[in-house]
């Protein structure tokens, strides 16, 4: 990180803004950057005022932050002045920041690219008034990586004496991937103290509850197997290919790691179970990403929970970044932008280029019940390695559904007349077949009999599958997922409604993209 911000002092930059909640980290990286630039360093927080780092020398009643920007007027030339926690005199949604405070960092910064001064704001989230958007450049500091996790467990092992070889030290470092540094330190130190060693698994425990505190990703470990989701077959076929994706293998062999998928469907028809199962599969981490928690009120603070997530993201990588129900976070971005001062827009914006760009491990797998909320750039080509369409379950995977759920609870399926319950259960989604099992079972429970057929038929016949109200919607939508989509029942894609071409073969609608890869 130092060489970073030493890069943008060199090339002149005088207004730096740090994001960060590690304190104690970026005071160090920016020590180093100072020392390496032959810069001066002084930093001001409100409660010490402004201290010389390098002479000691410190104004302690400059408390204000006013007073504390136009002090670097006074700071010699070639000075790094690092004003902590500073976000929290530039306002938020309810408080535009103080004109007194705007105006003299503006006048300041004029100054400083005149006399090689820096003026570097730390803060534990980015919120930047409109008037000094462009006078700061944003940097966010990357979350430790393994080699730093590494070596904060080799400290703490050895201050603790405890016997720790390479490979637990290995362990431990990676299980505490996606920490920050302190969190990171107070987790391991934990381990230690309640277990007497770096506990791997009790560290990932941890870790999950760190990361779920904010209530944006949540580290996600009930997961599912392929056995518990009924049908599906091309969807599960898909996923099982790429089963050592993220191997050293496969990057050995010149695979690329694949960038994630859609699942798109009726609501009930085993989308969600179906992402908990890919990352059994794949074998990583599932991190599930609230978009609509993403929001926050304050200008600026949007864009920053969303590359907040990502960082983590990258850091936990190889992994997967679980986006449920999207259209729900996503449906403002669509909106021109008059509802929220284009907040939603931006922070869509946002995910499409790292979408785009990423380089790290993570694989997005998007659901979603609806598409037309869905903005049409998210389909384009380049963001998914495939878009899956869950229908309704066929005959036989409801079959299959059926004996899922029946014996999840216990029972025998072959006791029972499977075929029939297929048959029966026409336009019911795998989630309706469920709570038929459930609904069943209370009867017999209560007739105290055990689970069989006739209780069954009686909880299908009391049941009006959602389908049955959908009507036309559910038409819409098999009719957009028809040549757009992969179905996720099966192999073949689904043709193409009415057969019209556009002239590159594609459905021609402007989105044959995707059509066209999947034709391929
Ligand atoms: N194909 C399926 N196989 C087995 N169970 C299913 C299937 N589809 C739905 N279910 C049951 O219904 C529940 C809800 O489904 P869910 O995955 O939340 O649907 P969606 O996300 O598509 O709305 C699941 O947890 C599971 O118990
Ligand atoms: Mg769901």
């Amino acid at each position: 990180m130092h060489q970073l911000i030493e890069s943008y002092i060199r090339a002149g930059f005088a207004g730096l803004y740090l994001v960060t909640h590690e304190e104690v980290r970026a005071e160090r990286d920016l020590g180093t950057a100072a020392a390496s630039l032959g810069y001066g360093l002084h930093t001001w927080s409100v409660t010490s005022g402004l201290l010389n780092v390098q002479s000691g020398a410190a104004r302690r009643e400059l408390t204000d932050p006013v007073e504390a920007v136009n002090a670097a007027a006074d700071l010699p030339e070639r000075t790094i002045l690092v004003l902590k926690d500073f976000h929290q005199f530039l306002g938020d949604a309810s408080q535009p920041a103080s004109p007194l405070v705007t105006r003299s960092l503006k006048d300041r910064l004029r100054e400083c690219r005149g006399g090689n001064k820096v003026i570097l704001v730390t803060a534990c989230l980015q919120r930047l008034p409109p008037e000094l958007e462009k006078e700061f450049t944003v940097l966010t500091m990357p979350l430790p990586d393994a080699g730093v996790l590494r070596g904060l467990a080799g400290g703490l092992a050895e201050s603790a004496a405890l016997a720790a070889d390479d490979a637990s030290l290995d362990a431990a470092a990676d299980a505490a991937r996606g920490l920050t540094t302190p969190e990171a330190e107070d987790i391991l130190a934990l381990s230690v103290v309640r277990h007497r060693r770096l506990d791997p698994a009790f560290i990932a425990d941890e870790k999950a509850k760190a990361i779920g505190k904010d209530g944006i990703l949540e580290l996600v470990q009930a997961r599912a197997s392929v056995q518990d989701v009924g049908g599906i077959d091309g969807l599960k076929e898909w996923i099982s290919r790429r089963r050592n994706a993220f191997s050293r293998e496969a990057a050995a062999f010149g695979l690329p790691p694949p960038k994630g998928i859609l699942i798109l469907g009726i609501p009930g028809t085993g989308k969600s179970l179906a992402a908990r199962a890919v990352s059994s599969v794949l074998g990583v981490p599932l991190l599930k990403l609230d978009a609509g928690r993403l929001f926050g009120g304050l200008v600026g603070e949007s864009e920053a929970n969303l590359r907040k997530a990502l960082q983590t993201a990258e850091a936990v990588s190889p992994c997967i970044l679980w986006m449920d129900e999207l259209e729900k976070g996503l449906s403002g971005a669509r909106s021109s932008g008059m509802t929220d001062g284009g907040t939603s827009a931006r922070v869509f914006g946002g995910m499409l280029s790292w979408m785009q760009d990423r380089t790290a491990p993570v694989f997005v797998v998007a659901t979603a019940n609806d598409v037309s909320q869905l903005p049409a750039e998210l389909l384009r080509k380049g963001r998914f390695d495939e878009l899956f369409f869950v229908d309704l379950p066929s005959a036989a995977e409801r079959e299959a559904i059926w004996a899922i759920h029946v014996r999840r609870r216990g029972r025998d399926p072959g006791k029972l007349d499977l075929p029939t319950l297929a048959a029966m259960t026409e336009n019911f989604t795998g989630a309706e077949i469920e709570q038929a099992v459930i609904d069943a079972l209370y009867t017999c429970f209560d007739a105290g009999r055990d689970l069989d057929d006739f209780s069954l038929e009686d909880a299908i016949k009391a049941t009006v599958p959602l389908s049955a109200t959908m009507g036309d919607r559910l038409k819409e939508l098999r009719q957009w997922a028809r040549g757009r989509t992969r179905p996720a029942s099966g192999s073949v894609r689904l043709e193409s409604a009415g057969g019209r071409k556009g002239p590159d073969g594609s459905g021609g609608n402007g989105k044959g993209g995707v059509a066209r890869k999947l034709a391929a």
